[in-house]
């Protein structure tokens, strides 16, 4: 459920998304209830390789990837999704510090749940959740280490995986991570997860798979309109699209209505004329190469400490770290 600041941010964009050419709605409203379980079920799927090809990655790695933190240290994750790769970073960590501060930032209350569930398994680690967009909650992290007295001399480690980064589209992928190195300090590490360009075939596989989950979750944006906002969409007469832009490097999803139509949202008071084949486009998902990654990262005032990548999958993690900026 909606907190009131949210519920209106959730209006406005509907308002906006919808009366836009072309409609289009940001994928952060994917993640209520039933979606964010929607989601995990994705990650199961054979057909969508990136959480196993991150998780293979982490699970062999753990150790190198939090080796440049020490004792002090505290965990940031941006959109902790089931907390379950965070515990594999986690578990290595906390086992040479006295105790280990992580913060779990997302906007979603069934993740935040699910992550303090799995975080509750480990021992000295003491959890935040923080309900929040990632810069909110990511502030809010880092304020409690400047005002802890153990000493504000613990790196952070910022975790931003799943390639969530691929929401962003490049301008406002390298204003996010700007924003994000600004709000560090040098030696402070960011641990992104980023999926990798693959065949467009197992692309489209992966974002239109033929048990029709990823359809439900995409489709369970018209229900939610329906539920909170009493929105009319009739579910039927929409169809998940997913396709693959080489040009752009993004995998696009979209609902489809199969027919003329218009559609209430009751809480807007706002009637919506859909043509024949006319979509909402409901997120992108932008691929990278490894070099790409790094790049970003450097832009951002970040130096690469290691990359990993995972061939089955093609799935890639960087460790960056922020580095001393000069007249500082
Ligand atoms: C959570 C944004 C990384 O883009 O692959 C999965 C979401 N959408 N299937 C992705 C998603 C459709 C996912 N991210």
């Amino acid at each position: 459920m909606h907190t009131t600041d949210s519920l209106d941010r959730f209006m406005a964009d509907v308002r906006a998304g919808l009366n836009a050419s072309p409609k289009h709605l940001s994928p952060e409203y994917f993640y209520d209830a039933l979606g964010s379980h929607l989601f995990e079920a994705i990650c199961q799927l054979p057909w969508y390789p990136l959480t196993r090809a991150e998780r293979a990655l982490l699970e062999r790695h753990a150790e190198a990837i939090v080796a440049p933190f020490g004792a002090g240290a505290s965990i940031v994750e941006l959109g902790c999704g089931s907390g379950e790769k965070l515990a594999l970073l986690a578990a290595p960590l906390c086992k040479r510090v006295p105790r280990l501060d992580v913060h779990l930032v997302d906007v979603s209350e069934t993740a935040l749940d699910l992550s303090r569930r799995t975080l509750g398994r480990l021992p000295r680690v003491e959890t935040s959740a923080h309900r929040a967009r990632y810069e909110e909650g990511l502030s809010r992290a880092t304020a409690r280490r400047a005002i802890d007295a153990r000493g504000g001399d613990g790196a952070v480690l910022v975790l931003f995986l799943g390639s969530n980064i691929g929401n962003l589209a490049p301008a406002a992928a390298a204003a996010f991570l700007a924003a994000l190195r600004a709000s560090l300090r040098a030696g402070d590490g960011l641990l992104l997860g980023a999926d990798l360009v693959k065949p467009a075939a197992d692309l489209v596989l992966a974002y239109d798979d033929p048990l029709g989950v990823t359809s439900a979750f995409n489709k369970n944006l018209l229900a939610r309109m329906n539920r909170e906002l009493g929105a009319t969409f009739d579910l039927r007469s929409f169809d998940h699209r997913a396709a693959w832009n080489a040009q752009d490097s993004r995998v696009e999803m979209h609902l489809v209505s199969r027919r003329r139509q218009s559609i209430r949202v009751d809480a807007l008071d706002l009637e919506v004329a859909f043509k024949e084949g006319e979509s909402i486009w409901t997120e992108s998902s932008y691929k990278y190469e490894p070099d790409d990654v790094v790049r970003m990262g450097e832009r951002a005032g970040f130096r690469c400490f290691k990359q990993w990548i995972e061939p089955i999958g093609r799935f890639s993690t960087t460790l960056l770290l922020a580095e001393e900026r000069a007249g500082r």
